[in-house]
């Protein structure tokens, strides 16, 4: 029952002390989210192990790639743990680094190596956090670096003084948005279909594009829609309608802010009382949000409640038995990344968190 996982979870967090630390999510639901010592998004969540914590176990409420990250930052001798290994991200699981590899190895056929006049390489390659350890040490060994949502701008911005382009891994929409909010036309942006030759494109169209993105999506954010936003318009007078980069360009240009699950929380908190808020984003954060600020009117976009199916693999009961297994001196679920990728993707997410916002 809820109550008895409740009670275990408790009485191992207290016999552990702070030799664990749990990380977790946003998108977690409420039941896991109590127990987190550290709540954020996943820039904040891979800064958390960053600092290097002094517990021998990170225990990581969130999917797959946060934890591996979290493994590649936190210190060797620190257990990362994932408390149900079914939780992966179908975004991230759209490029696989066989993919990758086979698109530069076109890109750099077309584009050559040499850099131009001002010191700038061909194509700077640019990973979204969701995305394998192995991507990101792909990025890493080829000048290129990671980004989250909450620093996706100052990151291409950083790439673009390096590069003539960047190609984009694998959330097209992150991409296309922070690119166009920076005056890339969409026109200059060029998507890789990785099932095509040259992506499905031209050549003319690759050597003239600036961008060039993976067509990788979030199946939760591109439920959100332009009729949806103007259906909360029409409905509630004066509501602010804030999404999250993930969502379809034409979302995002409909929509009065976006940003990454940070930002909603830290825009809904700053705003004076009686604010109206649609959010475009997972169904739990939004709910959160709405029981923890009743002083506002907060609800999802979506009127079909829409989670993350794979966050939501993070039950209690998983929670309960890997802090209970840690209690008895076993460590179940660690996630591992190989030393031949991690000192690549530790290159790349040091890069990004050497980058000011
Ligand atoms: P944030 O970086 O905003 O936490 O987003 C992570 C994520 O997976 C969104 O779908
Ligand atoms: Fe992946 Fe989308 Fe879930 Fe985020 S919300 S973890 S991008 S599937």
């Amino acid at each position: 029952s809820p109550e008895e996982l409740d009670r275990r979870i408790r009485a191992a967090k207290a016999t552990l002390g702070n030799r664990a630390l749990i990380l977790g999510h946003f998108y977690q639901r409420d039941e896991v989210i109590r127990y987190a010592d550290v709540v954020g998004d996943s820039f904040q969540l891979a800064r958390a192990a960053a600092t290097r914590p002094a517990a021998e176990a990170i225990i990581f409420c969130g999917v797959h790639f946060m934890a591996e990250t979290a493994d590649i930052l936190s210190g060797t001798d620190q257990a990362v743990i994932l408390p149900n290994l079914a939780a992966g991200c179908s975004m991230a699981d759209m490029a696989s680094i066989a993919e990758v590899e086979d698109c530069w190895a076109e890109l750099e056929a077309l584009y050559g190596t040499a850099a131009d006049a001002a010191g700038r390489v061909p194509v700077i390659p640019v990973t979204y956090m969701n995305s394998s350890a192995a991507i990101k040490d792909f990025c890493g060994r080829r000048g290129g670096i990671v980004c989250t949502s909450s620093n996706a701008r100052a990151v291409l911005t950083w790439a673009f003084e390096r590069g003539q382009r960047v190609v984009f891994f694998p959330d097209q929409h992150l991409g296309r948005n922070t690119a166009k909010a920076m005056g890339v036309p969409l026109d200059s942006m060029s998507m890789w279909n990785p099932r095509l030759p040259l992506g499905g494109n031209s050549e003319t169209a690759l050597i003239q594009a600036r961008v060039i993105l993976w067509n990788g999506f979030c199946s939760v954010h591109r439920r959100f829609t332009v009729e949806q936003i103007a259906a909360a318009r029409a409905e509630h007078p004066g509501v602010r309608v804030i999404v999250h980069p993930e969502c379809p360009v034409e979302v995002v240009d409909a929509a009065d802010e976006n940003g990454s699950t940070d930002y909603i929380t830290r825009a809904i908190v700053a705003a004076p009382d009686g604010g109206i808020f649609a959010v475009g984003t997972e169904i739990n954060l939004v709910q959160r949000l709405a029981t923890r600020y009743p002083q506002h009117t907060i609800f999802c976009l979506d009127p079909v409640v829409c989670p993350c199916s794979t966050m939501y693999r993070i039950h209690p009961g998983y929670l309960a038995w890997v802090l209970e297994q840690l209690v008895e001196g076993e460590t179940v679920n660690r996630i591992r990344v190989a030393d031949e990728v991690s000192s690549g993707a530790l290159l790349a997410l040091r890069r990004m968190l050497a980058v000011q916002p």
